[in-house]
């Protein structure tokens, strides 16, 4: 079957993402994947940091085929119950006092940038520009690619939306001398995922939301990777100590059903008025049943502890075999359960091919660092199985 696909695959799919590893899936249940050879991977990279609950998760299940049964889409022309709720989730969830759901991470970047935009816009203020930082990533549409730190996904979409500037993380001098007349926000991933799992510095992201403060701009948080637990607090923004203007998330919110989210402090917010933002399939009722039943097993099972507990462990557990392999692993670095393993270029496609070929799914960002991002309801057990998988690799492999 997998040649089958892979023909179709190359006779009528863009090629945007050249040769896939060989293998597709045709079930899940927790931390597997089921290839329709037969092989049984452990999926520690969670559909890029997506599938919270894990593949299958009954209750999830169930009440997505609940709603399937009654209604998927309406238009938001119309009241939509399960919007308003999730939209009172979010919120009393977290420091913001309004949302509004899309269906992308990059869509709700997109947002973001016109609510700051639109903010200054009604109060009369001529401030439309964004800074963002160097190694970040923000998304492929043309405005999150101008926001997105790294020249290679830049260039080949010159001009770029104007506007957007870049600057060196955790240089506060930097943003200080980056910041004009024409600054309407910053947005920054307080951890960069897709550039191997970087955090930035809690001193900086606190000068950061204090100068933004002064300068009466916005801080937004693109909290898309981070978000839903997966940094061992519900957003990451609370490891921080800090409360962004705006921030966004997508990927674990909807268990896997496409669904972004733009929260906003009320102030902030209300610049948007009917007519100034909207979506066809956003927060429809199909995707806002999964958002709910996210939260709902989120809650019940305790998985932001969960995330975070197994997250230390987990690390803990890298740090104990970073020693005995000091020329190969060079660091360890994450949040909860979102980790990267920077290992020494040479070697880091052996390694990655080494965990896959162990069954064991991550992805390698930069050619430079492993990245897991596993559901949030990992198990010690399985966290065992990858560090034994590692071993190995290490050991045997290179
Ligand atoms: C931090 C961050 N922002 C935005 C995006 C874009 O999200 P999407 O692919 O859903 O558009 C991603 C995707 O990896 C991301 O990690």
């Amino acid at each position: 079957m997998l040649d089958e696909i892979k023909a179709l695959d190359k006779e009528y799919y863009m090629n945007t993402f050249g040769d896939r590893l060989p293998v597709a899936f045709t079930h899940g249940e927790g931390m597997k994947l089921y290839a329709d050879n037969g092989d049984v991977y452990y999926d520690f990279l969670g559909g890029i940091a997506v599938n919270a609950l894990g593949h299958a998760h009954p209750d999830f299940t169930k009440a997505l085929k609940n709603q399937v049964d009654k209604l998927l889409h309406t238009s938001s022309l119309y009241y939509i119950e399960n919007q308003a709720k999730l939209a009172k989730k979010l919120v009393e969830s977290t420091c913001a006092d309004k949302a509004f759901f899309c269906n992308s991470g990059a869509e709700a970047n997109e947002g973001a940038f016109k609510l700051a935009k639109i903010y200054f816009y009604k109060k009369g203020i001529d401030r439309y520009e964004i800074i963002s930082l160097d190694h970040s990533f923000h998304g492929r549409t043309l405005a999150t690619v101008a926001a997105t730190g790294q020249p290679h996904y830049q260039a080949p979409y010159k001009p770029l939306t104007p506007g957007f500037s870049q600057i060196t993380p955790n240089d506060f001098e930097a943003v200080k001398s980056a910041i004009t007349d024409k600054t309407a926000a910053i947005i920054v991933e307080l951890i960069q995922g897709e550039s191997g799992v970087h955090p930035m510095d809690v001193e900086y992201a606190k000068n950061l939301r204090k100068l933004c403060d002064d300068k009466g701009i916005l801080l937004i948080v693109d909290e898309v990777q981070t978000g839903v637990g997966r940094t061992g607090k519900l957003f990451a923004h609370e490891l921080y100590g800090i409360e962004p203007d705006i921030f966004t998330c997508a990927k674990a919110l909807g268990g896997g059903v496409p669904i972004g989210a733009l929260c906003a402090k009320a102030e902030v917010a209300a610049a948007f008025e009917p007519g100034d933002h909207g979506t066809t399939f956003g927060g429809n009722p199909l995707a806002t049943a999964a958002g709910l039943a996210v939260f709902d097993i989120i809650e019940k099972e305790n998985l932001v502890e969960n995330s975070d507990k197994m997250g230390k462990l987990f690390r803990e557990k890298l740090n104990v075999l970073k020693p005995e392999y000091p020329d190969k692993i060079v660091d360890v670095r994450g949040e909860g359960l979102l980790i990267g393993i920077e290992v020494k270029p040479e070697i880091a496609k052996a390694v990655f091919n080494g965990l896959h070929n162990r069954k064991m799914l991550t992805s390698l960002c930069k050619g430079l660092t492993v990245r897991v991002a596993p559901p949030l309801n990992i198990t010690e057990n399985e966290i065992d199985l990858f560090i034994n998988a590692l071993d190995a690799t290490l050991k045997e492999d290179i």
